[in-house]
């Protein structure tokens, strides 16, 4: 049986012994990342593609005056009433959903109560989007029980909103861009700028993308996310003094950044330089991938790695050893930390063949370093948010 049969299943059966109703289903994938980390707040590129780990949801109206929402992987309950919506103290996972019914409210839709059970295989704190993942798949599950008709590009927007205002991560578009637009066997290239954003076809015969987790995740990586943002405005703020017509890091090019050196902080010209150069990077790996010019794919991911690890400064020990292990083999194209940072997975291209040799040596050497295992993906890109049956 497939894990999507399984947890599809399990989410309903449990909902219809707790409820006594019908359940309509929902999977949510996560998110792999190409290229382009911490960009989409600065209006950049990115080019994320959605998973086949997924959340899934199983949700009805509530007929009672009360919601329900059961994670189950969790085995943790979460009670309110929809006209009451406030940001649960203790069950942190609850804000993703209480956030996306507050977001959805304010934008004038009328909801009722609702229960909701679910279940998933995205794992948590991996950089994969898990938070995304809840949120998309909550706000689909609700327009398509109440009827809103609300199109998927508010459906993203509302549920990036989401976690600014309930979970306080002031995240950017990308995740729930990708949750929502996700596409079969394609990335997308997003320009966060415009919302302009192209399916690109991922060819999968010479290499396969493989996910190493560190199943490391710090509890500084929220409030450093935030950091990066605030460095990130305030490159802007002092270079707009020279650049009037700036709006974002987007506009701003390598010699205009040189040559105001003088007039930003040691960290915050660094924290501005990896950003445009990353920029450049996306840009550059989709030529390259359209060329399949493999050897500057490798070489695009490891200057991203050094970019995050030495100027953006958000990778950690476990992940910067991942990340040299596997781009010193002749069988790797070239690795690089995903996601927020500090902690998650590795993205690795790996030649098609060698990843289950690849898989092996790098666990021995991870353990032997670090006395804990990682886990590994082997990707399948998956279409976005959708409605299942079983
Ligand atoms: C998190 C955020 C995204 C993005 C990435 C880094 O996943 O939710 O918006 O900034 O980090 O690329």
């Amino acid at each position: 049986m497939s894990t999507e049969h399984e947890l599809a299943s399990h989410v309903k059966k449990v909902f219809i012994e707790q409820f006594g109703q019908n359940p309509i289903l929902i999977k949510a994938p996560g998110r792999i990342n190409i290229i382009g980390e911490h960009t989409d707040y600065n209006n950049g590129f990115v080019l994320p593609a959605a998973t086949n780990q997924a959340i899934y949801i199983a949700i009805a109206k509530a007929e009672n005056s009360h919601s329900t929402l059961i994670s189950l992987d969790l085995n943790q309950t979460h009670i309110f009433d929809i006209n009451e919506l406030v940001i649960s103290k203790n069950k942190l996972w609850a804000n993703y959903i209480l956030g996306v019914l507050a977001e959805v409210k304010n934008a004038g839709h009328k909801l009722h109560n609702i229960h909701m059970v679910f279940s998933g295989d995205v794992p948590r704190g991996s950089g994969m989007s898990s938070s995304a993942a809840l949120e998309c798949g909550t706000c689909f599950g609700i327009n398509e029980i109440f009827d809103l008709k609300i199109n998927k590009l508010d459906m993203v927007k509302m549920s990036q909103m989401a976690e600014h205002n309930f979970v306080g991560v002031m995240c950017g578009i990308m995740d729930q861009f990708a949750s929502t637009m996700g596409k079969q066997s394609h990335a997308m290239l997003l320009d966060c700028k415009t919302l302009d954003y192209n399916y690109f076809p991922i060819s999968m015969e010479d290499y396969m993308i493989v996910l190493c987790n560190s199943n490391v995740s710090h509890s500084l990586a929220d409030s450093e996310y935030n950091t990066r943002r605030l460095q990130c405005e305030d490159g802007v703020k002092k270079l707009k003094r020279f650049y009037p017509e700036i709006k974002s890091l987007r506009d701003v090019s390598l010699d205009q950044l040189k040559d105001k050196k003088s007039a930003l902080s040691e960290v915050v010209f660094k924290r501005c330089k990896y950003i445009i150069e990353e920029n450049v990077r996306v840009l550059a790996m989709t030529r390259a991938m359209e060329k399949a010019d493999f050897e500057m794919i490798g070489n695009l991911l490891k200057s991203a790695h050094y970019g995050m690890q030495y100027e953006y400064e958000i990778t950690c020990p476990e992940i910067d050893f991942m990340a040299a292990f596997a781009n010193d083999r002749t069988d790797v194209l070239g690795a690089r930390m995903m996601g927020g940072g500090f902690g998650g997975c590795t993205i690795n291209f790996v030649k098609r063949g060698a990843e289950d040799q690849f898989i092996k040596e790098m666990n021995e050497a991870y353990k032997a370093q670090f006395s804990k295992e990682t886990t590994p993906i082997k990707v399948i890109i998956s279409d976005g948010v959708r409605r299942i049956n079983v």
